[in-house]
Protein backbone atom coordinates (compact mmCIF):
# COMPACT_ATOMS: atom_id res chain seq x y z
CA UNK A 1 0.00 0.00 0.00
CA UNK A 2 1.38 3.26 -1.11
CA UNK A 3 2.12 5.99 2.00
CA UNK A 4 -1.07 8.23 2.42
CA UNK A 5 -2.24 11.23 5.10
CA UNK A 6 -5.34 11.39 7.13
CA UNK A 7 -5.91 14.77 8.54
CA UNK A 8 -7.51 14.95 11.87
CA UNK A 9 -8.29 17.99 14.17
CA UNK A 10 -5.42 17.17 16.30
CA UNK A 11 -2.77 16.65 13.75
CA UNK A 12 -1.46 15.40 10.65
CA UNK A 13 -1.55 11.39 10.33
CA UNK A 14 1.15 10.27 7.56
CA UNK A 15 0.72 6.47 6.98
CA UNK A 16 3.52 4.23 6.11
CA UNK A 17 3.23 0.64 5.50
CA UNK A 18 4.54 -0.65 8.51
CA UNK A 19 7.37 -0.84 11.31
CA UNK A 20 10.32 -1.13 9.39
CA UNK A 21 8.77 1.97 6.11
CA UNK A 22 8.26 3.99 9.51
CA UNK A 23 11.66 3.53 10.75
CA UNK A 24 13.11 4.34 7.88
CA UNK A 25 10.65 7.86 7.09
CA UNK A 26 11.56 8.60 10.55
CA UNK A 27 15.53 8.61 9.54
CA UNK A 28 15.23 10.27 6.84
CA UNK A 29 13.02 13.36 9.01
CA UNK A 30 16.12 13.07 11.74
CA UNK A 31 18.44 13.80 8.76
CA UNK A 32 16.33 16.54 6.96
CA UNK A 33 14.97 18.36 10.18
CA UNK A 34 18.97 18.24 11.92
CA UNK A 35 19.83 19.41 8.70
CA UNK A 36 18.23 22.51 8.08
CA UNK A 37 18.29 23.23 11.94
CA UNK A 38 22.12 23.22 11.63
CA UNK A 39 22.26 25.10 8.56
CA UNK A 40 19.55 27.26 10.10
CA UNK A 41 20.88 28.41 13.45
CA UNK A 42 24.39 26.28 14.19
CA UNK A 43 22.85 23.92 15.90
CA UNK A 44 20.77 21.54 15.88
CA UNK A 45 18.85 20.08 19.20
CA UNK A 46 16.85 16.96 19.15
CA UNK A 47 14.32 15.08 22.10
CA UNK A 48 14.93 11.68 21.47
CA UNK A 49 12.01 9.04 22.38
CA UNK A 50 11.97 6.06 24.57
CA UNK A 51 10.75 2.80 23.59
CA UNK A 52 11.04 0.20 21.57
CA UNK A 53 9.77 2.08 18.21
CA UNK A 54 12.52 4.15 17.42
CA UNK A 55 15.52 1.81 17.81
CA UNK A 56 15.36 0.24 13.90
CA UNK A 57 15.47 4.04 13.25
CA UNK A 58 18.56 4.43 15.48
CA UNK A 59 20.27 1.53 13.60
CA UNK A 60 19.56 3.55 10.38
CA UNK A 61 21.21 6.65 11.51
CA UNK A 62 24.18 4.94 12.31
CA UNK A 63 24.88 3.81 8.58
CA UNK A 64 24.85 4.92 5.09
CA UNK A 65 23.19 7.21 3.77
CA UNK A 66 21.34 8.52 6.83
CA UNK A 67 24.97 8.58 8.52
CA UNK A 68 25.92 10.64 6.24
CA UNK A 69 23.44 12.83 5.84
CA UNK A 70 23.23 14.16 9.75
CA UNK A 71 25.55 17.26 10.97
CA UNK A 72 26.23 15.17 14.00
CA UNK A 73 29.07 17.72 15.15
CA UNK A 74 26.23 20.19 15.41
CA UNK A 75 24.04 18.03 17.23
CA UNK A 76 22.64 18.32 20.57
CA UNK A 77 20.54 15.29 21.90
CA UNK A 78 18.64 15.20 24.59
CA UNK A 79 15.92 12.35 25.81
CA UNK A 80 12.08 13.32 26.31
CA UNK A 81 12.17 10.99 29.17
CA UNK A 82 14.19 8.13 31.47
CA UNK A 83 13.54 5.35 33.55
CA UNK A 84 15.22 5.98 36.84
CA UNK A 85 17.68 3.22 36.46
CA UNK A 86 21.02 2.89 35.38
CA UNK A 87 22.67 3.59 32.38
CA UNK A 88 23.53 -0.23 31.83
CA UNK A 89 20.23 -0.93 32.70
CA UNK A 90 18.23 -2.65 29.35
CA UNK A 91 15.48 -0.85 30.43
CA UNK A 92 17.41 2.88 30.23
CA UNK A 93 16.41 4.49 27.05
CA UNK A 94 19.55 6.34 26.62
CA UNK A 95 21.62 3.15 26.83
CA UNK A 96 19.01 1.61 24.11
CA UNK A 97 20.06 4.54 21.86
CA UNK A 98 23.65 4.50 22.47
CA UNK A 99 23.93 0.46 21.71
CA UNK A 100 21.24 1.35 18.78
CA UNK A 101 23.54 4.36 17.25
CA UNK A 102 24.39 7.23 19.55
CA UNK A 103 27.97 5.33 20.05
CA UNK A 104 28.20 4.91 16.80
CA UNK A 105 28.33 8.02 14.82
CA UNK A 106 30.56 11.15 15.38
CA UNK A 107 28.64 13.20 17.76
CA UNK A 108 31.08 14.56 20.41
CA UNK A 109 30.40 13.05 24.02
CA UNK A 110 29.54 17.03 25.54
CA UNK A 111 26.55 17.13 22.96
CA UNK A 112 25.04 14.02 24.66
CA UNK A 113 22.76 14.98 27.35
CA UNK A 114 21.07 11.56 28.79
CA UNK A 115 19.04 12.23 32.23
CA UNK A 116 21.30 11.64 35.78
CA UNK A 117 20.53 8.30 36.64
CA UNK A 118 20.57 6.72 39.80
CA UNK A 119 24.03 6.71 40.52
CA UNK A 120 24.80 10.20 39.62
CA UNK A 121 21.61 12.11 41.44
CA UNK A 122 20.08 11.28 44.94
CA UNK A 123 16.84 10.97 43.97
CA UNK A 124 14.39 11.52 40.69
CA UNK A 125 13.46 14.91 41.55
CA UNK A 126 16.97 15.89 42.03
CA UNK A 127 17.45 14.59 38.70
CA UNK A 128 15.10 16.44 36.72
CA UNK A 129 15.95 19.23 38.28
CA UNK A 130 19.25 18.78 37.20
CA UNK A 131 18.11 17.85 33.69
CA UNK A 132 15.84 21.78 33.71
CA UNK A 133 18.83 23.00 34.23
CA UNK A 134 20.94 21.46 31.44
CA UNK A 135 18.75 22.58 29.20
CA UNK A 136 18.76 26.14 30.07
CA UNK A 137 22.48 26.21 30.11
CA UNK A 138 22.05 24.64 26.58
CA UNK A 139 19.59 26.64 25.01
CA UNK A 140 20.51 29.81 26.89
CA UNK A 141 18.52 32.41 28.69
CA UNK A 142 15.57 31.49 30.44
CA UNK A 143 12.10 30.94 27.95
CA UNK A 144 11.31 27.80 26.91
CA UNK A 145 13.60 25.24 25.35
CA UNK A 146 12.57 25.25 21.59
CA UNK A 147 13.80 21.83 20.03
CA UNK A 148 14.29 21.50 16.54
CA UNK A 149 12.63 17.78 16.32
CA UNK A 150 10.87 16.07 19.06
CA UNK A 151 10.33 12.59 18.74
CA UNK A 152 8.39 10.58 20.42
CA UNK A 153 6.27 7.34 21.08
CA UNK A 154 2.99 6.37 21.99
CA UNK A 155 1.85 3.15 24.51
CA UNK A 156 -1.08 1.46 23.90
CA UNK A 157 -2.61 3.53 26.71
CA UNK A 158 -2.06 6.22 25.03
CA UNK A 159 0.78 7.78 27.56
CA UNK A 160 3.87 9.99 25.42
CA UNK A 161 7.20 10.32 27.11
CA UNK A 162 6.67 9.57 30.74
CA UNK A 163 3.47 11.64 30.87
CA UNK A 164 1.12 8.87 32.26
CA UNK A 165 -2.57 8.63 32.60
CA UNK A 166 -4.34 10.39 35.48
CA UNK A 167 0.09 11.22 37.06
CA UNK A 168 1.16 13.87 38.28
CA UNK A 169 3.11 15.34 35.65
CA UNK A 170 0.04 15.39 33.24
CA UNK A 171 -0.65 19.02 35.11
CA UNK A 172 2.84 20.65 35.24
CA UNK A 173 3.39 23.73 33.22
CA UNK A 174 6.03 25.54 35.00
CA UNK A 175 9.17 23.00 35.24
CA UNK A 176 11.23 21.92 32.23
CA UNK A 177 11.20 18.42 33.83
CA UNK A 178 9.56 16.68 36.46
CA UNK A 179 10.08 13.04 37.74
CA UNK A 180 6.75 11.04 37.86
CA UNK A 181 5.60 8.27 39.50
CA UNK A 182 3.70 6.19 37.87
CA UNK A 183 1.64 3.18 39.73
CA UNK A 184 0.93 0.58 37.05
CA UNK A 185 4.81 0.28 36.41
CA UNK A 186 5.39 1.22 40.46
CA UNK A 187 8.27 2.82 38.66
CA UNK A 188 9.66 6.93 38.89
CA UNK A 189 10.23 7.96 35.74
CA UNK A 190 11.92 11.29 34.41
CA UNK A 191 9.81 13.43 32.06
CA UNK A 192 10.04 16.64 29.83
CA UNK A 193 6.90 18.24 30.93
CA UNK A 194 4.29 19.10 28.27
CA UNK A 195 5.04 22.71 27.44
CA UNK A 196 8.61 22.15 26.85
CA UNK A 197 7.58 19.11 24.16
CA UNK A 198 4.90 21.64 22.68
CA UNK A 199 7.60 23.99 22.42
CA UNK A 200 9.59 21.70 19.44
CA UNK A 201 10.06 23.38 16.24
CA UNK A 202 9.16 19.69 14.41
CA UNK A 203 7.15 17.15 16.69
CA UNK A 204 6.68 14.24 15.30
CA UNK A 205 5.22 10.97 17.44
CA UNK A 206 5.89 7.51 16.12
CA UNK A 207 2.82 4.92 16.35
CA UNK A 208 3.49 1.48 14.98
CA UNK A 209 1.75 -2.01 15.54
CA UNK A 210 -1.94 -3.43 15.92
CA UNK A 211 -1.57 -3.21 19.62
CA UNK A 212 -1.88 0.76 19.18
CA UNK A 213 -4.87 1.17 17.14
CA UNK A 214 -7.55 1.37 19.83
CA UNK A 215 -5.19 4.60 21.79
CA UNK A 216 -4.82 6.14 18.53
CA UNK A 217 -8.19 6.17 17.85
CA UNK A 218 -9.12 7.30 20.93
CA UNK A 219 -6.19 10.12 21.20
CA UNK A 220 -6.89 11.61 17.54
CA UNK A 221 -10.65 10.91 17.35
CA UNK A 222 -12.42 10.17 21.09
CA UNK A 223 -13.66 12.70 23.17
CA UNK A 224 -10.58 15.06 24.63
CA UNK A 225 -9.67 13.73 28.01
CA UNK A 226 -5.81 14.48 28.47
CA UNK A 227 -6.13 12.94 31.52
CA UNK A 228 -7.00 9.51 30.68
CA UNK A 229 -4.92 9.85 26.79
CA UNK A 230 -1.81 11.94 27.56
CA UNK A 231 -1.44 12.11 23.93
CA UNK A 232 -4.06 14.29 23.88
CA UNK A 233 -1.67 17.28 25.42
CA UNK A 234 0.74 17.08 22.37
CA UNK A 235 -0.34 20.17 20.61
CA UNK A 236 2.85 21.62 19.90
CA UNK A 237 2.94 26.03 19.21
CA UNK A 238 3.91 25.66 15.99
CA UNK A 239 1.11 23.63 14.27
CA UNK A 240 0.47 20.55 14.48
CA UNK A 241 2.44 17.49 15.31
CA UNK A 242 3.09 15.15 12.67
CA UNK A 243 2.03 11.44 13.44
CA UNK A 244 3.80 8.86 11.78
CA UNK A 245 2.21 5.35 12.13
CA UNK A 246 2.10 1.80 10.13
CA UNK A 247 -0.99 0.55 8.30
CA UNK A 248 -1.51 -1.41 11.94
CA UNK A 249 -1.77 0.89 14.11
CA UNK A 250 -4.53 3.86 12.05
CA UNK A 251 -6.68 0.67 11.30
CA UNK A 252 -9.31 1.90 13.78
CA UNK A 253 -8.54 5.80 12.83
C1 LIG B 1 9.47 5.23 27.31
C2 LIG B 1 9.02 6.10 26.21
C3 LIG B 1 7.57 5.94 25.98
C4 LIG B 1 7.45 5.21 24.67
C5 LIG B 1 6.12 4.57 24.53
C6 LIG B 1 6.06 3.70 23.28
O1 LIG B 1 10.35 5.62 28.07
O2 LIG B 1 8.95 4.10 27.35
O3 LIG B 1 9.49 7.27 26.02
O4 LIG B 1 6.81 7.09 25.95
O5 LIG B 1 7.68 6.11 23.60
O6 LIG B 1 5.90 3.77 25.68
O7 LIG B 1 7.00 2.68 23.48
P1 LIG B 1 7.29 1.59 22.32
O8 LIG B 1 7.93 2.36 21.21
O9 LIG B 1 8.22 0.62 22.96
O10 LIG B 1 5.95 1.02 21.93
Amino acid sequence: MTERTIETGRGLVRVVADAEALAHAAADLFAETTTEAAAERGRAFVALSGGSTPQRMGELLAAAPHRDRVPWERLELFWGDERWVPSTSPESNAGVARRAFVDRVPIPAAQVHPFPTPDEAATPAAAAAAYAATLRRAFGGGGLPRFDLVLLGMGDDGHTASLFPRTAALAERSALAVANVVPKLDADRLTLTAPVLNAGRRVVVLVAGAGKAEALRAVLRGPADPDTYPSQLIRPDAGHALWLVDEAAVRLL
